[in-house]
């Protein structure tokens, strides 16, 4: 049931792997000290995450991540399945993978033995399919990354190994956001996300957009704030991305930089939550960092 219902969803459930009975396994001080790492980076970067948590804690809630997410580009160097190396040497498997057609994206999924650990999602961008001059841009890129970057440790927070000028992220801005995201802003979590099933203050994601509109906080709204239903069994939420002072050869320029999401989960026919993500809804979540889509 599980198969079918994810090949429905546009994904491809490759492997399931039997879940552990206990949910509070010991986690390796590697997993929590790269867990960390990249929650202060993306926190540090993106304050409406750093205020949210504190708003939801002073409401006496408990924040779980739903799962951590990241962006790279299609490439034998980077990839996305070169990142995963880094999360299957902390005791996470591949589970689900995925096709964003109009995005040019691929993704793939992993979940780790002990439930109470994020799910990483990886996706990365189909460079191939862009403009030839787009193409070369990103190349260029790549080819700056200093040889022996990724057998360092946690490479997936090491931030941009590239310089480049503000020029080169406004024409990749035109043809691929996430492109120019990716050029800006390099290896680092894109969002984390709360899980919206352990709040216990909040029934629905519907009440907790409510609560964090009255709070200020700008969601995205492109197809509607909640992406996917109950019928596909996620509902997801989103900031949308604040504006983030970046360095760039040519001086520094404000660019949209990480937003925070929410998901809300459903039992699948056989009464197992279900773990996957789905491509048609998470398309328009791709577009919080998106000026273009945003104005
Ligand atoms: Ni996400």
């Amino acid at each position: 049931m599980d198969v079918s219902a994810i090949t429905q969803l546009g994904g491809k459930m490759k492997k399931r792997y039997p879940r552990t009975e206990k949910t509070q396994m010991n986690t390796s001080d590697s997993l929590k000290t790269l867990l960390n790492q990249l929650w202060t980076d993306y926190s540090q970067l993106n304050s409406q995450a750093f205020r949210i948590h504190q708003l939801l804690k002073g409401r006496g809630e408990t924040i779980l991540n739903d799962h951590v997410a990241f962006r790279t580009f299609e490439s034998a160097s980077v990839g996305m399945r070169k990142m995963g190396e880094i999360f299957v040497q902390q005791g996470y498997h591949e589970i689900g993978e995925y096709d964003f057609p109009e995005k040019k994206l691929n993704a793939v999924h992993y979940e780790h033995e002990d439930e109470a650990q994020p799910k990483i999602f990886i996706s990365e961008l189909r460079v191939n399919e862009l403009s030839t001059h787009a193409q070369s841009q990103i190349q260029n890129l790549l080819a700056q990354i200093p040889s022996g970057f990724v057998s360092t440790t946690n490479w997936c927070v090491a931030g941009r190994p590239w310089t480049l000028n503000f020029k080169t992220y406004e024409e990749l801005e035109k043809e691929s956001d996430y492109a120019a995201w990716m050029a800006a802003f390099g290896f680092r979590a894109n969002h984390f996300t709360v899980n919206g099933n352990a709040l216990k203050t909040f029934s629905d994601l519907t009440s907790l957009n409510e609560f964090l509109k009255k709070e200020n906080f700008q969601l995205n709204s492109n197809g509607g704030e909640i992406k996917g239903s109950r019928e596909v069994f996620l509902e997801q939420s989103s900031t949308l991305a604040n504006q983030v002072e970046i360095d760039f050869e040519d001086g520094k320029h404000a660019v949209p930089g990480c937003y925070y999401e929410f998901s809300y989960r459903y039992a699948l026919p056989t009464g197992k939550i279900f773990h996957g993500f789905n491509a048609k809804s998470a398309d328009k979540i791709f577009e919080s960092t998106d000026r273009k889509s945003n104005q």
